[in-house]
């Protein structure tokens, strides 16, 4: 088996090998307290286990839902909002065919998504859309009181009783939330629906190889036991026992918070294959919600290459030079294309007559990463060999270490998002929710 690869080679012009290795035993020491639970954030490092800790029963849990859901469904609701949904979709969205959607003969349930965010539009037509379908609803929160996804929840399930009747209604609703508390967790038990728990020491954004992930990603159709062993395997290269230099996601960490010494204080995640997208979403999440506090962090950002190279490849040309680069490449394509000769060659590409398309995206790929290291962008390249269940799972698991470690290393907790808070208080007190009486008054004032 290939397996993902970090090259630092293209930041040498701002951080060099030794300003790298000069940090090892910080981030030995960072990796060291994830693992023993000794800095902030340690009841919430539940995730580092995970690929190895997850039993055949819970697999095989998981696996006869999905099977259910995909036995009973057209379409399957996913709701949820940040890490009860990011993950999903970024997976789904990886691995599998990007027009499948849209057939009318099909193996597997269409995936959509609810509850992450608040448009009555997007709502109105989503239960459009469900009209006639038989549709399943997976209802994701880990607190079971988020606004979006239980706003969401109630429409849906309003509608899926009403068509089908109560009894059918509850053996096509699956919740994924806390073992004891919220809201979630009494409708469920009151309703009788089918549970998954999310554990008490993971958080949203470092939930995706648990039920959370894990059962969406089964419905639509994807080996999650591919995409565990992937994620083990680099359990296991960054765990305790492995030297700095042989621990890709600790040089990784320490190579981006070098750079951001640097000045460089935006990451831009660039794909060169619009299945990754979402995954870059995920990402974005992932380091922004654990890095992003205290007045610190670098900020993250994505861009889909070359889609983006004509738009925001302009800035990144030659705008403020306060970024650093990081391309998710991935080495072969699942599927083959040549290139077509032409008679009339009015468009002048024959002369890639009878080559990949891909060649020309590598070569897209490497000319666009040339001329960013010369306007000044510092460049990071992480590969993996296909897109693939195991790849993706081992991508997953990399950045979720690197997010730790380097969080450590910049000084914050990893673990918490403290200021996700401050909207929803505003929202509340403006939609004048019972308990925030104070609030409204001190806004309304402002108004
Ligand atoms: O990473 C996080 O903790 C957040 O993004 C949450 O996942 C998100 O706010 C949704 O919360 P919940 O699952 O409690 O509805």
């Amino acid at each position: 088996m290939g397996k993902l690869n970090l090259n630092i080679d293209d930041v040498a012009p701002w951080v060099t090998k030794t300003d790298v290795n000069a940090m090892a035993s910080v981030a030995t020491m960072a990796n060291n307290a994830l693992h023993d639970g000794t800095l902030a954030g340690n009841d919430f490092l539940g995730w580092i286990n995970l690929p190895s800790s997850i039993t055949e029963a819970e697999i095989d849990e998981i696996e006869k839902t999905a099977i259910q859901l995909r036995t009973h469904c057209d379409v399957v609701v996913v709701i949820g909002i940040g890490g009860s949904y990011l993950g999903a979709k970024a997976v789904i969205d990886a691995l599998a065919n990007s027009f499948d959607w849209l057939q009318t003969k099909r193996e597997d349930p269409v995936i959509v998504y609810a509850g992450n965010n608040i448009s009555e539009d997007y709502l109105y037509e989503l239960v459009e859309y469900l009209n006639g379908k038989s549709f399943g609803i997976i209802n994701i929160s880990k607190s079971g009181t988020t606004t979006e996804p239980a706003l969401s929840f109630r429409m849906l399930k309003n509608k899926l009783e009403k068509e089908v009747g109560k009894e059918e209604s509850v053996k096509r609703i699956v919740a994924i939330t806390d073992a004891s508390k919220g809201a979630l967790r009494t409708l469920a038990l009151q309703e009788g629906y089918k549970t998954f728990v999310i554990p008490d020491d993971v958080g949203g954004r470092y939930s995706v190889l648990t039920p959370v992930g894990l059962l969406p990603i089964a419905v639509a159709g994807i080996n999650i036991r591919l995409l565990l062993q992937g994620a083990l395997q680099i359990e296991k290269e960054t765990d305790q026992t492995t030297p700095f230099k042989d621990n890709l996601a600790a040089i990784y960490a320490v190579t981006r918070n070098e750079l951001y010494k640097k000045g460089k204080k935006i990451e831009i995640l660039a794909n060169f294959n619009p299945k990754l997208h979402f995954f870059a979403e995920w990402w974005k999440q992932l380091f922004g919600e654990s890095e992003g506090k205290e007045g610190k962090g670098i900020f993250n950002a994505a861009v889909d290459f070359t889609t983006d190279l004509h738009s925001m490849g302009q800035w990144i040309q030659e705008g403020e030079r306060t970024i650093f680069e990081t391309v998710l490449s991935v080495d072969s394509p699942n599927k083959k294309l040549t290139i077509p000769h032409d008679d009339a060659d009015l468009d002048g590409l024959n002369y890639l007559e009878g080559k990949r398309v891909d060649e020309v995206n590598k070569m897209a790929e490497l000319g666009t990463r040339i001329a960013h290291v010369d306007g000044g962008v510092p460049n990071i390249v992480i590969r993996i060999p296909e897109l693939t269940p195991y790849y993706i799972g081992q991508l997953i698991y990399f950045f979720e270490k690197a997010c730790g470690i380097s969080g450590y290393i910049l000084g914050v907790n990893p673990f918490d998002q403290p200021g996700v808070e401050a909207y929803k208080a505003n929202m509340f007190a403006l939609l004048e929710k019972p308990g925030f009486e104070k609030e409204t008054e001190a806004l309304k004032k402002r108004l």
